[in-house]
């Protein structure tokens, strides 16, 4: 398998971004995170892979705080999550996230789905939030359709703009959760391409993916979820061809299959 050149093997210095510990969630009686150690470094790019139900979706939404958690601690850039108001108002610009569904805004052209986070929650003026929404898409490669609406780009280019528009709050880290699971097949790769890039240019991320040629390309880690445990941890090479528990090799002998 031909390897993209991703610095993956070079972990950036010690420079911890995103920090959980001894985080636990329960819904209702369910007991949906449990004790969840996590530490990512700034630049690096961790992927979360794991069965269907074992919490890598809850895991993502309590790092941007969509999601309360039981107990435990979670901070970002040393400082631990905040509670409401302007300061999580500004968290949520700091920690991008990016879904399975692109949720732009439908009444909102392309490019005011990208400037609108600037200008309310930045305080950008709106000349400087027009230019960097811009320069955005042509960076994710949908500079020719800015003055449209989400309807009229296809679901990769959607996802594109979802993207950008993150991107352009200037966070800190960005979580992906399964943002190709629900695109056609050929527009699958122009959206992990952008991620690549990213990747490349070192972004910290946090990518939930089935996607298992990015996982191995992308990624400097690899953590694999089930009952709301991380089970094993790994740099890809390792995961993929030699994982430790019965869990891993139960599920990657399901998903390779596919
Ligand atoms: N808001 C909620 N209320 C109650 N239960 C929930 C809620 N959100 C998630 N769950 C449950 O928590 C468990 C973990 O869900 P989560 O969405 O985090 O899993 P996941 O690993 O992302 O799964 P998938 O691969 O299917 O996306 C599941 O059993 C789910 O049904
Ligand atoms: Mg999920």
């Amino acid at each position: 398998m031909t390897e993209v050149s991703v610095t993956k093997d070079a972990k950036p210095a010690a420079d911890d971004l995103v920090v959980l510990k001894g985080v636990n969630k329960h819904f209702g009686a369910l007991h949906v995170l449990q004790d969840i150690d996590l530490t990512i470094a700034r630049g690096e790019v961790v992927v979360v892979i794991g069965p269907s139900g074992s919490g890598k979706s809850t895991l993502c939404r309590t790092i941007n705080r969509l999601e309360t958690i039981d107990s435990g601690a979670i901070s970002i850039d040393g400082k631990p999550l905040p509670q409401e108001g302007k300061e999580l108002a500004r968290l949520r610009a700091d920690v991008g996230m990016v879904f399975q569904s692109f949720n732009l805004f439908a009444h909102k052209t392309v490019l005011e789905n990208v400037m609108l986070g600037q200008v309310k929650v930045r305080k950008t003026a709106k000349a400087e939030a027009e230019q960097k929404a811009r320069e955005l898409l042509d960076r994710v490669g949908v500079g020719s359709q800015a003055d449209k609406y989400p309807a009229q780009l296809s679901g990769g280019q959607q996802q594109r703009v979802a993207i950008a528009r993150a991107l352009a709050m200037g966070p800190k880290v960005m979580l992906f959760d399964e943002p190709t699971s629900a695109l056609d097949p050929e527009m699958i790769n122009e959206v992990l391409e952008v991620m690549q890039q990213l990747a490349r240019d070192g972004m910290t991320m946090v990518v939930v993916t089935h996607e298992m040629g990015f996982a191995r390309s992308a990624a400097n880690r690899v953590v694999f979820m089930a009952d709301g445990r991380i089970v094993e941890e790994a740099v890809p090479d390792q995961f993929f061809s030699n994982p430790r528990s019965d869990r891993a090799k139960d599920f990657l002998s399901k998903i390779l299959k596919h």
